[in-house]
């Protein structure tokens, strides 16, 4: 089991590392534009790299496979152990991420809505598949079994692929997709500061504190 940091701010992904709890990073194209629309992209994920530890994905912008895979050996040769390439699902992705899987280069199969989707992906060589669990639901469907389906396949064909959820939206998502057997749930730095917190926690604590800064005195 592990847990993911769906950001591509240095600041954030640094203090959040430090709780102990992350082992890795995914960034998708729209988090960078939103969050640092000037960035130099790989200064962005060097600095990123520097502050956290684990797998780092870099999502590919370009749409052929020529492309994809000198965009793919830009991106791998920021730091080969590390950059995890995030390959959106297509047919050229597909192409892509067994090329890639042939040469030894760790792959995200992102934009995942389906279990289908994630079975080719795992087949081509993925080393994640990347389940968009919010985008679903904006379908209108359910993505629990679309994850529990999507385990059910990966165990039972004995593929390595590892499912990472994302595209979360609220504390549950993230409760529901390990139920549901994600191997990962990639959570943006607002949901993962929510899920430390408890109303009944606090109040806890203020009173053993209380407690004991008021240990001795006469009520
Ligand atoms: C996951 O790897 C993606 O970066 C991300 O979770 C997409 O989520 P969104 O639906 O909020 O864009």
């Amino acid at each position: 089991m592990a847990i993911f940091i769906d950001s591509s701010d240095p600041k954030e992904i640094k203090d959040l590392f430090g709780w102990g709890v992350l082992s890795g990073v995914t960034t998708n194209p729209l988090i960078i534009a939103k969050e640092a629309p000037d960035a130099d992209l790989g200064e962005r994920i060097k600095e990123i790299i520097a502050v956290s530890w684990g797998d780092v994905s870099v999502e590919l912008t370009t749409e052929t496979e020529k492309e994809m895979l000198e965009e793919a050996a830009v991106y791998h040769a920021w730091d080969p152990a590390r950059i995890c390439i995030k390959v959106p699902m297509s047919e050229h992705g597909l192409r892509v991420v067994h090329q890639l899987t042939k040469k030894g280069v760790k792959t995200n199969v992102t934009c995942l809505m389906a279990m289908n989707q994630a079975y080719l992906a795992a087949l081509a060589g993925a080393t994640y598949v990347s389940i968009f669990s919010g985008r679903v639901r904006d379908m209108g469907y359910d993505v629990k079994p679309v994850i529990a389906a999507t385990r059910e396949v990966l165990d039972r064909e004995g593929l390595a692929s590892k499912i990472i959820v994302g595209s979360m939206r609220h504390i549950m998502d993230v409760n529901e997709a390990l139920e549901c057997g994600a191997h990962v749930p990639t959570i943006t730095p607002p949901i993962l500061r929510k899920m430390v917190w408890n109303p009944r926690t606090e109040t806890t604590i203020e009173e053993f504190n209380s407690a004991w800064r008021n240990r001795g005195k006469k009520k």
